[in-house]
């Protein structure tokens, strides 16, 4: 067959389309600080604010606008000490963050970032032992008490980010015993040890203070162990699986994608972004690249896609 007899054809070109992106499909980061009347841009993610609870609405209405059906919120507290406490306070940043959002915009799904490290005074996303290394079984009854007081602010769907080992069972029960059965977990089950995360730990305050992140998050030279990670976490019940990063870590989503019948998640992360944003404002690069990167994590298998270039997104996919 000569594809060219198609390909030459704008409109048969895209009847044969194989993948599609879609608003539906993305969900929008979305960072909440203590304070009133604050929107402020981020310095090392152009285009993304930090927002104060009060300043949510009119942001959720945008979003609700450009059909973006879901966020996902990072909190950044005032305060840190060494147990993360804000993290499940009942008026915890997330917390008031979630229930302001719900009130107002009922339909609206806001799923929450779980973890420790914006919260903790030493950065690490748990609780550490005498030898300041991360307890995982302490860690997980954290956890746990966070995604709790998180669905009981009003969330639709919690994610475990710390890659602690049997934290989503941990949720899990917790969930159950107090009567949100029906709240699903978003798990970052093959989540990298990556540099790309750099922007974003500028933007949380969540750079660990000594050490890295390597005795918990996933060493990039592996991919088996990926396939063992989401394994793990389905037979926890995980609900939906994120792997991230996204894009130089297709190979890791298609494998996932074959492997496994979930709803597959990729996390588009702040590296990923401000480097394009960059290239874009340099001239270096055209724009189209943001909608070509977005099809490539669908077409590896991606079904949803958390990324900072969902409302720019929208709007572009509203104009072809
Ligand atoms: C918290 C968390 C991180 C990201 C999402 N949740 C940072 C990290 O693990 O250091 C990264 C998101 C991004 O880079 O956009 N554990
Ligand atoms: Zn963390």
């Amino acid at each position: 067959m000569r594809m060219r007899r198609i390909r030459n054809n704008k409109v048969m070109r895209e009847m044969v389309q194989e993948t599609t992106l879609e608003v539906k499909d993305l969900i929008y980061p979305l960072f909440v600080v203590e304070g009133e009347n604050i929107k402020q841009e981020i310095p090392t993610l152009v285009g993304q604010y930090h927002y104060s609870v009060d300043m949510l609405d009119t942001e959720i209405t945008e979003l609700e606008n450009l059909g973006i059906k879901a966020v996902i919120l990072f909190g950044i507290p005032d305060n840190k000490d060494s147990t993360g406490s804000g993290a499940y306070e009942k008026n915890g940043i997330v917390q008031k963050a979630v229930r302001e959002i719900k009130s107002k915009h009922p339909e609206f799904i806001v799923i929450t970032d779980v973890c420790m490290c914006e919260y903790t005074d030493h950065g690490h996303c748990g609780i550490l032992d005498e030898c300041g290394v991360v307890d995982n079984d302490t860690t997980i009854n954290y956890i746990a008490k966070i995604a709790l007081t998180h669905a009981e602010a009003g969330a639709d769907i919690v994610a475990p980010s710390d890659m602690m080992d049997f934290r989503v069972r941990a949720i899990r029960e917790e969930l159950d015993k107090n009567g949100f059965k029906n709240v699903p977990i978003m798990s970052y089950a093959a989540k990298y040890a990556s540099s790309y995360y750099g922007p974003f730990r500028e933007a949380a305050g969540s750079a660990p203070s000594f050490g890295d992140r390597k005795g918990y998050q996933m060493d990039f030279h592996n991919s088996n162990e990926a396939m063992r990670e989401v394994e793990l976490d389905l037979d926890e019940d995980a609900d939906f699986i994120i792997v991230k990063p996204a894009l130089s870590y297709l190979d890791i989503v298609r494998r996932v994608h074959d492997n496994f019948n979930t709803n597959l998640v990729v996390y588009n992360v702040s590296g990923e972004y401000a480097m394009i944003k960059e290239a874009i404002k340099q001239g270096l690069l055209s724009e189209k690249i943001i909608y070509e990167n977005l099809i490539c994590m669908k077409r590896a298998g991606a079904k949803l896609i958390i990324t900072y270039h969902a409302k720019e997104i929208a709007k572009m996919i509203g104009e072809r």
